[in-house]
């Protein structure tokens, strides 16, 4: 399976083409713009009439997720007076769809927000909900993995009974796929494009149904793409599929969706301040963590470090005799005292996600200082986009101050810094662990498995005194939403939770 990081190239060669290509894209696909529109109209609701579960309020906010040069979609809105905000990964898109969006402006309190960004990389500004979030001809770059974990971070950010809308294409040479084409490559306006993603109408249906959506209208046309021979032209299918959020369902109703929140789950105060190492020490502890040790072994020895500087989880002493290599030194950042002397590996192990990047490599630039030109290799060990479910719960639980980074971009991120510093021979390994935190000798049971797993995560928080009621109540309230959240991760699976685990090697050329 291809993570964001295999496909950090694929999205730089997109941009240098999409930029060339753009007025051909508009010519061609003017036809595809024509559905859309109308099922984007029909959610418009007449100024003199109050919204719709199927209609947007007056004064709402829209999302425009990839919203490229802001035409003719977020534009559509802007000339309703609605508030917009577009985000896009293509610089120059974005300070078009700037210039496009301002000529339509209705008044002058019409919030029109454009933002240069990766959209993994995003975050609504605190508190910031919308009421229609559009995600058209966004996803032909993004593994499938990704576009499950991207929708629920949408259904994270809609109000409760708020819109998304989607359009894609499948174009005609993949018809025969009952869901998926990933990871395939497409010629397309004169290029061949690699790791592309294409889903079927059904594979649009069942992601956004998994997501927790109420499907509203959903349509797929045959549209020609309408390019010249040369260049690319066929027919595709394209889906417009319109959904809904439920509005906020009570925790002991059916419809309530755990994956939807509230999140944080328990406020930063109530997480017991060791949790950072001993909360992810037990939760490790419970993950057969084997197989990941063992590959990150076989890339060490594969190079004869044997001077390596460890960089993570407190789990180094755990497996270290067993497994790795005798000269590895954990090298904590906030002591720079055991700084191994002449390291030539470097071992980041699932150490980033919760860090700034930015801030956490000068940081570390720095203190490596003049040893990181002896180091040859650089292994970053980070999950699988799909381990979303885990760490969603994971990260749920401890309230974290700012969200942490999507595993796909922290492993983009760091090939991309590694490769600027030299380390240019890239290679990914894919390895599985499995988090068994609801197992136990003799339960087979699923609800005492659920509870097995919730006093297992519950234990990572302060423990309140007896006469605490307010701490009890905390407690209390977090375990019973834990709840919803471990059974809608163990529905799949019984009680065991699959975590893929990624390594990104790195090396300087010999
Ligand atoms: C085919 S264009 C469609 C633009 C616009 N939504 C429309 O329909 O006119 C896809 C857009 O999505 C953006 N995009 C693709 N992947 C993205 C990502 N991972 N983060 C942010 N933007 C992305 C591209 O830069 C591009 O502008």
């Amino acid at each position: 399976m291809p993570s964001s990081a295999i496909l950090g190239e694929a999205r730089t060669n997109y941009v240098t083409l999409c930029h060339n290509d753009t007025q051909l894209y508009q010519k061609g696909y003017e036809d595809n713009y024509k559905p859309i529109i109308k099922i984007l109209s029909s959610i418009i609701s007449p100024s003199d009439s109050t919204s719709t579960s199927s209609s947007l309020p007056a004064g709402a906010h829209v999302l425009d997720v990839g919203c490229g040069q802001g035409t003719p979609v977020g534009s559509f809105f802007v000339e309703k007076g609605l508030d917009v905000t577009g985000i896009d990964m293509m610089g120059s898109f974005i300070e078009e769809a700037k210039t496009e969006l301002e000529k339509r402006r209705q008044n002058p309190n019409q919030k029109l927000l454009l933002i240069h960004t990766e959209m993994l990389e995003f975050e609504p500004p605190p508190g910031e909900t919308y009421d229609l979030i559009l995600a058209v001809h966004l996803f032909y770059h993004t593994p499938v993995a990704e576009i499950k974990a991207m929708l629920l971070r949408f259904v994270h950010w809609l109000k409760p009974g708020g819109l998304f809308f989607i359009a894609s294409s499948l174009p005609e040479e993949f018809q025969d796929r009952k869901l998926w084409a990933e990871d395939v490559q497409l010629y397309f306006l004169g290029h061949f494009y690699t790791h592309v993603t294409v889903g079927s109408p059904e594979a649009w249906r069942k992601v956004v149904t998994e997501a927790g959506l109420d499907i509203l209208q959903f349509k797929a046309d045959i549209i020609k793409r309408n390019f010249d021979g040369e260049l690319g032209g066929g027919n595709d299918t394209q889906v417009c599929l319109l959904a809904r959020k439920p509005e906020a369902a009570e925790e002991d109703s059916a419809l309530f969706n755990p994956l939807h929140g509230p999140f944080p789950l328990v406020p930063r105060e109530h997480v017991g301040p060791e949790v950072d190492h001993a909360g992810c020490k037990t939760l490790y502890a419970h993950m057969d963590i084997n197989r990941i040790l063992d590959d990150v072994a076989v890339a060490l020895k594969e190079r004869s470090a044997n001077s390596v500087g460890y960089i993570g989880l407190d789990l180094f002493n755990i497996d270290k005799e067993n497994k790795w290599s005798d000269n590895i030194t954990a090298f904590d950042l906030n002591s720079e005292s055991n700084l191994p002397s002449d390291p030539t590996a470097l071992l980041f192990f699932w150490a980033l996600h919760r860090r700034h990047l930015l801030t956490h490599f000068d940081e570390l630039s720095k203190k490596l200082g003049k040893h990181l030109s002896q180091v040859k290799t650089v292994i970053t060990v980070q999950a699988a986009p799909d381990s979303e479910g885990f760490h969603l719960l994971n990260d749920a639980m401890h309230g974290l101050p700012f969200h942490p980074y999507h595993h796909g971009y922290v492993l983009h991120f760091m090939e991309k810094r590694f490769k600027e510093m030299g380390f240019v021979k890239v290679k990914y390994v894919t390895s599985e662990a499995v988090f068994r935190f609801g197992e136990k000798e003799g339960v087979t049971d699923l609800e005492e498995k659920i509870q097995i797993a919730v006093t297992l995560l519950a234990g990572t928080m302060k423990q309140p005194d007896a006469q605490d009621e307010e701490g009890l109540k905390n407690i209390n309230a977090f375990k019973k939403n834990l709840e919803g959240l471990t059974r809608a991760l163990f529905s799949h699976s019984n009680g065991v939770v699959r975590n893929q685990a990624v390594l990104l090697i790195a090396d300087k050329e010999a």
